[in-house]
C-alpha cells in the first residue's frame, strides 16, 4: 500500500503525489494536528478502489461538520449506476451522515456542514441551482423504521407521482400506484385494502409500502439507511430479494450492521472508521481477503 507523505497543516492534493494513481489513492490527510496519531492508525488513504469504471454518483474529498465534531472526513467514493454498495462501521462512524449528503438531507440539520463536491450523473448536487425537493426525487430514501404517511396506501405511493405532477389521470396514477407495489413486492397483499391506512400493515409490509412509495417517483438512487433492522429474517429476505431487483435499474447505497447482509446483497463494501473511509472494494474481497487491519478486525467481530 502506497503511504502519503502526511502534511501537517494542508490537505495532500492529488498534486502533491504524482506517484499516486488516480484510481485507488485517496487521502484522508488533513486532519487538525491533534487527530495525527489517529490518522497515522487509520492510514493516509483510502485502501482499495473508490473508482468505478462508470460511475453515477461521486463524492470528492467530502468533509462534514456538526458544529466543532468532525463526522466525514475527506471521504472519495464513486458508486456505478446498477450496483448495490454497503456502507459499514462501528456505531458513530458517520455511515448515516455520509449518506444523507448524497441527497443533501443534511441541509435539514442546522449544525451540518458540509464541504467537498458531491455529482449525480455529472452534475454538483450542492450547486444553487439545483433544487433538493427535486434531487430527493431522484435519490430516494428508505429509512431504519418504516414511515408511512397517516394516509391511505394507495395515497402513500401516490404522493410523490401527485407533488412531482408524474401523472396526466387518475388512470395513469393508477396504473403508477400499481406498478410501484407490484415491484416493491407488496401488491399481492394490498390490492384489496388500497383506501385501508398505510399504518395498518405489518412493519415488513410497512417498510415495502416505504419502497414503493421511493420508487414511484422514479428515482435514480435509492439510499436505504438500516432498512431492515426492525424486520423479522422473512420481511428481510423479502426486501432483499427487491434489493437485488432493483439493483438492475437503480445504485443502491445501503447501511447495515449485518455482515450478512452486506455480503449477501452487495458488489461492493465500504468500511468507515471515526469518519474515515478506511477501505472500499469489490465484496468478495472485503469478506475474504480484507486489506485494513481496521476492516479485519471489524469484519472478525474485534470492533464495533
Ligand atoms: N443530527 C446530528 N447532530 C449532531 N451530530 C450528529 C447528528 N447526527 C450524527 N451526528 C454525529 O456524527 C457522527 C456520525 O454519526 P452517524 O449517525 O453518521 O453514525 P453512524 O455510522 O450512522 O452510526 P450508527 O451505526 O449508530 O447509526 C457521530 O459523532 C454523531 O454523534
Ligand atoms: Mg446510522
Amino acid at each position: 500500500m502506497t503511504k502519503l507523505t502526511q502534511k501537517e497543516d494542508s490537505a495532500v492534493s492529488h498534486a502533491d503525489a504524482p506517484d499516486m494513481q488516480r484510481s485507488d489513492r485517496v487521502s484522508v490527510a488533513g486532519e487538525r494536528r491533534g487527530d495525527t496519531a489517529r490518522a497515522m492508525e487509520i492510514g493516509d488513504t483510502t485502501v482499495g478502489n473508490v473508482r468505478c469504471a462508470d460511475a453515477f454518483v461521486t463524492a470528492e474529498k467530502v468533509n462534514v461538520y456538526y458544529g466543532d465534531n468532525h463526522a466525514i472526513k475527506d471521504v472519495t467514493l464513486e458508486i456505478s449506476r446498477s450496483e448495490v454498495i454497503a456502507l459499514i462501521g462501528p456505531s458513530g462512524c458517520g455511515k448515516s451522515t455520509f449518506l444523507r449528503c448524497l441527497n443533501r438531507m443534511n441541509d435539514t440539520i442546522e449544525s451540518a456542514r458540509v464541504t467537498g463536491r458531491i455529482t449525480l450523473d455529472g452534475q454538483d448536487i450542492y450547486s444553487k441551482e439545483l433544487d433538493p425537493v427535486a434531487l430527493r426525487a431522484r435519490v430516494g430514501m428508505v429509512f431504519q423504521k418504516p414511515n408511512p404517511f397517516p394516509k391511505s396506501i394507495y395515497d402513500n405511493v401516490a404522493y410523490g407521482p401527485r407533488i412531482h405532477g408524474l401523472a396526466a389521470d387518475r388512470s395513469e396514477l393508477d396504473a403508477i400506484v400499481h406498478t410501484s407495489l407490484d415491484r416493491a413486492g407488496l401488491l399481492k397483499e394490498v390490492k384489496d385494502r388500497l383506501d385501508e391506512p398505510g399504518t395498518g400493515l405489518s412493519g415488513g409490509q410497512q417498510q415495502r409500502l416505504c419502497i414503493a412509495r421511493t420508487i414511484a417517483v422514479n428515482p435514480e438512487v435509492i439510499l436505504m439507511d438500516e432498512p431492515c433492522s426492525a424486520l423479522d429474517p422473512i420481511a428481510t429476505a423479502r426486501i432483499e430479494d427487491l434489493m437485488d431487483e432493483l439493483s438492475q435499474n437503480y445504485a443502491i447505497v445501503i447501511v447495515t450492521h449485518s455482515m450478512q447482509q452486506a455480503a449477501r446483497v452487495s458488489k461492493r463494501v465500504a468500511y468507515f472508521h471515526l469518519g474515515h473511509l478506511v477501505e472500499v472494494d469489490d465484496t468478495d474481497r472485503i469478506f475474504t481477503n480484507p486489506q485494513h487491519k481496521l476492516t479485519e478486525d471489524y469484519i472478525t467481530g474485534r470492533i464495533g
